[in-house]
């Protein structure tokens, strides 16, 4: 039989494109999304694949478990997440919990609950998706991303060596900017009060963000990555940065003292028309 493979946030974006690359490469797929009755373009994509479409809101631990119970997956995709915008100072509480809650805690779930099954077979694949963010030191408005991702990172780290034992592998991709939707999310979710005293920095960061999601690259490199990720049993790292633009940003900061680094951040954000070493 073919193997089991369970995607989360697959009604739109890197979620979408990795269950249809993952059925396309015969894989069993079972496609979590939060409202079944929205996933019209993720079914007209997987028309004539082995996709069904199952419920699945990682922040809900009932439909976690009733998920997982009914796929027994082989191979587990942890793609859901989301955006978040804020200042230390101002973020509301409910949005640091909500960003942990999905990017984290949900994310973190989906995994937790299945490695018993994946155990007991002696074999399975999870896969996670972070962010470069995740690898780059923290910023202005995007540090509770950021830390989410670092979280997911290193839980990721921890259980590979934990649960190779057992026969399962566990791999982290961390993609650079993809064209998603993912921005627009963001902002349709931000209530736009709060923040008046950090609006300036706030205005820069999300130009620069929108400037770089207009600039990105088709999810489907990070679909395909995850495909690798899967089938590459001996050398795919355990961590691996996605796209140009991640390597490239890590590659930057690599050797840069703090003051440097501060200052290459606020040119690249245009707060600074000053010099920087490049
Ligand atoms: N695009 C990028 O540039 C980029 C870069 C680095 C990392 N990533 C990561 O890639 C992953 C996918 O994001 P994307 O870019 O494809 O954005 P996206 O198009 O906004 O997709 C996010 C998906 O996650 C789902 N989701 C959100 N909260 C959920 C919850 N509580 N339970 C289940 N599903 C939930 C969304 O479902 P709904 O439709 O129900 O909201 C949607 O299907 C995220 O983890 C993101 O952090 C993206």
């Amino acid at each position: 039989m073919k193997p089991a493979a369970l995607v989360t946030g697959c009604s739109s974006g890197i979620g979408l494109r990795t269950a249809v690359t993952l059925a396309r490469d015969g894989y069993r797929v079972h496609a979590g999304v939060r409202s079944p009755e929205r996933a019209d373009t993720l079914r007209d994509a997987a028309a004539g694949l082995d996709l069904s479409v199952v419920r699945l809101d990682v922040t809900d631990p009932d439909s976690v478990a009733a998920a997982v119970a009914a796929t027994a997956p082989d191979v587990v995709v942890s793609n859901a997440g989301i955006g978040m915008f804020g200042a230390v100072e101002t973020i509301p509480d409910a949005d640091l919990r909500l960003v942990f809650d999905t990017n984290f805690f949900g994310a973190l779930s989906v995994v937790r609950a299945a490695l018993p099954g994946m155990r007991s077979r002696g074999r399975g694949v999870v896969v996670t998706v972070g962010s470069v963010d995740a690898c780059l030191p923290g910023r202005p408005m995007t540090w509770a991303y950021a830390a989410s991702k670092h979280a997911m990172g290193v839980a990721s780290e921890g259980l590979a060596l934990e649960a190779e034992p057992f026969g399962i592998r566990v791999r982290q991709l961390d993609p650079g900017f993809f064209a998603t939707s993912i921005l627009d999310n963001r902002r349709q979710r931000e209530n736009g009060t709060g923040d008046l005293a950090y609006a300036p920095l706030r205005d820069a960061m999300d130009s620069a963000v929108a400037a770089a999601v207009a600039d990105a690259g088709d999810p489907q490199v990070v679909a395909d990555a995850v495909l690798d990720a899967i089938a590459d049993e001996h050398t795919f790292p355990v961590r691996r940065l996605v796209g140009g633009d991640a390597e490239q940003a890590v590659a930057a900061e690599r050797g840069l003292d703090e003051a440097s680094a501060a200052q290459r951040w606020k040119q690249a954000v245009g707060l600074d028309q000053g010099s920087a070493d490049e």
